[in-house]
């Protein structure tokens, strides 16, 4: 891959901090933005801006075919049977945030749900709100020592038969890629629906929801090239017309009188008000920047900056990672005995590396490993090997500094 080429698509990337070139390391928290997205962004709002849907002036309608166009071509990077399985949210907390809020109407008292240790808080606490909301009982899947989803014990979890099983495609910590479409394929046997939890995936592996069969799938454009504010829910069309709008507003309605208001078709009934028009078109623009790359690449690239990284942290003295380096991409989660997660990245900081530090919104996760929180690397595109020995460098230093 022409990494030397690829960074003159991000000019952020050229700067200094604290006077050393910046080696931005923090990916899976966002991806910085190519060019193309940033320009498309202002291209929109220079000569397309436009509230969409209700126009029948010319820039609402190119800006409705612009936005539909969008939600098009996240169908077909995505696999998804038809247009309207794709919803515009926020990012992947809203998405999952609209399933589980509509699960607390179909669950019932002492049914049961279950997600994983390695879930990020965002799809962790609205399973456990919907369970205290409906009475359904919470479960939470252990991990194995290399850090890969106890499937021995899903076994058994699934013959309590539970309505829904969520869990992270790729966690935010191990940076295991989890089996989903083996799971989804053992839960469905057992009747239970399941949402995958793609934030940390979709800037690194293609994604077929129909081939994994998903009911659900949702991530973050942000976390994709992207920029913030956008995001994707993919359902089954059988799931989008159980569930009730999860909000309510302009947009969403077919027929609002006095005595009552019904929906309007999907995907319209879970978009209501003014969507992020502008930041849809550059999620498309994001895509496509993606798909230019191609994920043989980009999965070569994650996978061999993540085994490369993974070795030489090791040779640090009182190196811990978490997970083995088996099925990895994207991202290495680490402490240094000795050395507090914080401090080591505040040191990391004054030499112009900017990595992640703390419990990485996974505290039942943190908790399982008997850790407070550790130091996050995260790779993109644009990240180099030569990167990673600044790191491996630095977080030397920092230890050394901190026994
Ligand atoms: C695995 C995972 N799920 C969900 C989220 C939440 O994403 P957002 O804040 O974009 O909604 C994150 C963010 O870091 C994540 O890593």
């Amino acid at each position: 891959m022409e990494t030397k080429q690829i960074r003159k698509d991000f000019p952020i990337l050229d700067q200094k901090v604290n006077g050393y070139p910046l080696v931005y390391l923090d990916n899976a928290a966002t991806t910085q933005k190519p060019v193309q997205v940033l320009e498309r962004l202002l291209s929109y709002y220079k000569s397309e801006n436009s509230n969409i849907h209700r126009g029948v002036h010319h820039l609402s309608q190119e800006a409705t075919d612009a936005y539909e166009d969008a939600r098009s071509y996240v169908a077909g990077f995505m696999g998804a049977d038809s247009n309207h399985t794709v919803l515009f949210t926020k990012g992947t907390t809203e998405s999952i945030n609209l399933v589980a809020n509509g699960f607390r109407s179909l669950l019932k008292a002492r049914d049961h749900v279950v997600a994983t240790l390695s879930d990020h808080h965002s799809n962790f606490v609205p399973w456990q709100q919907a369970c205290l909301y409906s009475g359904a009982l919470f479960h939470a899947l252990p991990l194995l020592p290399d850090g890969g989803l106890d499937l021995e014990q899903l076994g058994r979890l699934l013959t309590l038969e539970p309505k829904i099983l969520v869990l992270p495609h790729i966690s935010n910590v191990i940076g295991r890629i989890n089996p989903v479409k083996e799971i989804i394929r053992m839960a469905h046997c057992h009747g239970t629906a399941v949402l995958v939890d793609g934030a940390q995936a979709i800037a690194h592996l293609p994604v077929s929801v129909s081939d994994l069969n998903a009911d659900f799938y949702c991530w973050s454009g942000h976390k994709a090239y992207g920029p913030t504010g956008i995001g994707v829910l993919c359902a089954k069309t059988s799931w989008l017309e159980k569930l009730p709008p999860y909000q309510f507003g302009g947009e969403m309605i077919e027929e609002v009188t006095v005595e009552k208001t019904t929906f309007a078709p999907l995907p319209f009934k879970f978009e209501a008000g003014t969507p992020p028009i502008a930041e849809a078109l550059a999620m498309k623009t994001a895509l496509q920047y993606i798909k230019g790359i191609g994920f043989e690449s980009l999965m070569q690239h994650g996978q061999d900056l993540c085994r490369y990284a993974f070795a030489r942290l090791m040779e640090i003295p009182g190196m811990e990672i978490y997970g083995s380096d088996q099925d990895r991409c994207g991202l290495v989660s680490f402490n240094v005995k000795g050395a507090y997660h914080y401090d080591v990245g505040v040191i990391l900081d004054q030499m112009g590396i900017a990595v992640r530090t703390g419990h990485h919104c996974a505290q039942p996760l943190m908790d399982f490993l008997g850790i407070p929180g550790s130091v996050r690397c995260s790779f993109a595109v644009y990240n180099t090997r030569q990167e990673v020995d600044r790191l491996v460098e630095a977080v030397g230093k920092a230890a050394r500094m901190l026994r």
